[in-house]
């Protein structure tokens, strides 16, 4: 089997994908069409060509503009299952989808309309394609730790449908302890922890994530490598990083995929995972974010391949059983 042919066939998990990032222009305008949204673009070429981002900031605004046009349960329902059909042709079997609720209910969505459909794509996903899939809601880093709590409160009526929490949103500034005592309390909840930190920020913000909110994953995790000895303690504990090399270099993290550091963390023995953020705004899917790695570093071969799909099966919040049968 060749390199390209083992990338797609591999069993793979997706740990770090946006599903408000893998809206496409197209059902941005179909959905604005639909639901009497005005956008601020004439056209779906003429949005494609604003997705050119300096840096995460100014990705983030052409994001949230594009999330604006979702309203009713059947538009959640259509973005994700959209999603899975590309992950599907992937050789995805596992997803973990991110949601981003404040960025509804700030605009008058109810929350179960957003959980409610975004489940019932799981449910169809796993029926139709075989991919199991769960949902991990994210709080929003730029709004306050208050706003976090009623956040929380309102999703727990459907606590059953969700099984973690993570931080998203603008970065630098917004350090991971300001949200201690919100995660503390998800943690009392027996709901598993993730938070995105040394994307842009720092790499004190990937230790403080570990220590202070108690994450069992990292989102990104690349600027670690700024401090060799965080590098050796997430080996050591083996913490697995949700790295997402494509949109590394569209937000302007690393300035081409060659200089992508992800074969030092694998090196180093890192649980590195390769995962696609925001796949319609950043150039590709699961797949894609593979073959751009592979591509740029001719060094990767089979076994790194291996180690990296097998890294994203074991670092997923699947029950030991079907982690078993994967193996
Ligand atoms: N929300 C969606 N994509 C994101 C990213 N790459 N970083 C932080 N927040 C996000
Ligand atoms: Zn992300």
């Amino acid at each position: 089997m060749t390199l390209p042919t083992l990338l797609r066939a591999m069993p793979k998990a997706e740990l770090h994908v946006h599903i408000e990032g893998t809206l496409e222009p197209e059902l941005i305008f179909r959905l604005a069409e639909r639901n009497g949204v005005v956008l601020p673009y004439a056209s779906v070429e003429a949005l494609r060509a604003a997705y050119a981002f300096s840096d995460l900031q100014s990705f983030l605004d052409i994001y949230y503009a594009g999330a604006s046009v979702l309203l009713k349960e059947a538009d959640f329902f259509e973005m994700a299952w959209a999603y899975f059909e590309r992950a599907a042709a992937d050789g995805v079997v596992h997803a973990e989808l991110f949601f981003d609720p404040q960025t509804h209910t700030a605009r008058g969505v109810a929350m179960e309309t957003v959980i409610t459909g975004l489940h019932r794509a799981c449910q169809r996903a796993h029926a139709e394609l075989g991919i199991s899939a769960s949902l991990i809601l994210c709080f929003l880093r730029h709004l306050s730790e208050e706003d976090a709590f009623a956040t929380l409160e309102a999703a727990l009526p459907y606590r059953h449908l969700f099984i973690g929490v993570g931080l998203d949103s603008s970065e630098r500034g917004h350090p991971p302890e300001k949200f201690a005592r919100v995660f503390a309390r998800c943690r009392e909840l027996g709901l598993h922890l993730v938070a995105h930190a040394g994307e842009e920020g720092p790499a004190e913000y990937v230790e403080t994530a570990l220590d202070l909110l108690k994450v069992e994953r990292v989102d990104h995790g690349v600027r670690s490598l700024d401090k060799p000895a965080l590098v050796a303690r997430l080996a050591a504990e083996r913490v697995p990083l949700t790295v997402c090399p494509l949109s590394n270099v569209k937000l302007c993290v690393y300035s081409d995929m060659a200089a992508h550091r992800l074969p030092e963390l694998l090196a180093a023995g890192v649980c590195v995972t390769v995962n696609s953020d925001d796949p319609a705004y950043f150039g590709g899917y699961l797949l894609d974010n593979y073959r751009a790695v592979f591509d740029a570093h001719p060094a990767l071969g089979r076994d790194a391949a291996y180690a990296l799909a097998a890294n994203s099966l074991e670092a997923s919040f699947v029950p030991a059983e079907q982690k078993a049968r994967w193996k």
